[in-house]
């Protein structure tokens, strides 16, 4: 049976179109928290049965047509010694700029549990699921190292990027060459097809975007073996630019209205791009809602439904079977 998630990134009509839920493995899962009553959360990344356990979660429950690993976007940068915790986002000694170019390389062996756990997944899902591996774009790490955890507008972010562009450059280049070799051993543990997260870009106008955001997203993406999909929330204002990073789909968020995405960057798989809020109603409305995004794709090929961001942990589990249903219906 094919893959209807790699049908969608090739390009192909697949009626109905694939459906999985960004951090579809989480909070508002009680087998997750059952979990999690029992093990860290940075315990459960490390332990590829348990990360796999929880990754399968959602597949059972809700045979979404994606797996996604669990692990966290900082998850590589632990491997490369910056030191963390979770609480329940990440917390770290801010970084300064300069010192993000000197990070070590990513050694494969202290990042061979995600290939463990992909390896573990991969052998467990049924053959019409992709497994989806990730990993954290440049630009979105650097603003988690820089500030020191999570924030709101990510000044020191912005300020280091105005100042000193080339350090940050160098900064970027590094993380991305890290991403890229994360990003081919978990292609290589058997991830059908990876995204790429960049949570933060959106903070930047188009010139930053474009020059510092584009190309450590580019490269760590380049020369990998499976398709990619590179997801910006909060970027709508660069949608034209997006097509510089060469994934092969890209998510948009709630904001825009999703043919604005299919005009923008034609040529392309787009994932999205429903409100998580949805989740939050009621199955009448969330039907309603998942219609209406159906009408406005009107059946272009590779379109994968998704939220426009995470499930909200407030999400009556019930609900993402509403959605899927609704989908498949
Ligand atoms: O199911 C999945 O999607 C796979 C697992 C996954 C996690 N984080 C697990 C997690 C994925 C893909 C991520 C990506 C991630 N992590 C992003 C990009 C996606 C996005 O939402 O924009 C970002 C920005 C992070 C950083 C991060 N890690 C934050 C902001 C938080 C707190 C989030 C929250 O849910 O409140 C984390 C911790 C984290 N990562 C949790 C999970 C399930 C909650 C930890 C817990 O169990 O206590």
């Amino acid at each position: 049976m094919t893959q209807r998630l790699l049908a969608a990134l090739a390009g192909e009509p697949v009626s109905p179109p694939p459906v999985w839920v960004m951090r579809q493995a989480g909070r508002y899962l009680p087998e997750y928290r059952e979990v999690r009553s029992r093990h860290g959360f940075q315990e459960v990344v490390t332990t590829p049965a348990l990360a796999a356990e929880v990754t399968m979660q959602p597949i059972r429950r809700f045979d979404m047509d994606g797996a996604v690993i669990f692990a966290d976007i900082m998850t590589p940068l632990e491997a490369m010694g910056v030191e963390m915790t979770f609480d329940p986002g990440p917390k770290l000694e801010p970084w300064a700029l300069r010192d993000v170019a000197n990070l070590p390389e990513l050694a494969p062996d202290r990042i061979a549990h995600v290939g463990e756990t992909v390896r573990m997944v991969k052998e467990e899902v049924p053959e019409h699921t992709s497994v989806i591996g990730f990993a954290g774009a440049p630009v979105t790490l650097l603003a988690y190292l820089l500030e020191g955890g999570g924030a709101k507008d990510f000044m020191s972010l912005r300020a280091a990027l105005r100042s000193d562009p080339g350090a940050a450059a160098e900064a970027l280049s590094k993380l991305a060459r890290a991403m890229n070799g994360y990003l081919s051993l978990q292609a290589e543990a058997g991830a059908d097809v990876v995204q790429l997260f960049d949570t933060w870009a959106g903070l930047l106008d188009r010139h930053l975007y474009n020059e510092l955001a584009v190309p450590p997203a580019r490269e760590s993406l380049e020369g990998l073996s499976v398709p990619t999909i590179y997801f910006a929330p909060g970027a709508g204002h660069t949608l034209d630019l997006q097509a510089g990073v060469g994934a092969t789909g890209y998510g948009v968020d709630w904001r825009i209205p999703i043919e604005d995405a299919f005009n923008s960057l034609p040529g392309h798989a787009i994932q999205g791009n429903l409100d998580p809020a949805v989740l939050r109603t009621d199955p009448d409305t969330i039907r309603r809602d998942v219609k209406d995004l159906l009408t406005r794709v009107g059946g272009r090929p590779g379109h994968i439904v998704n939220l426009g961001h995470g499930i909200d942990r407030r999400t009556p589990p019930e609900h993402v079977s509403v959605l899927v249903e609704a989908v498949r219906s």
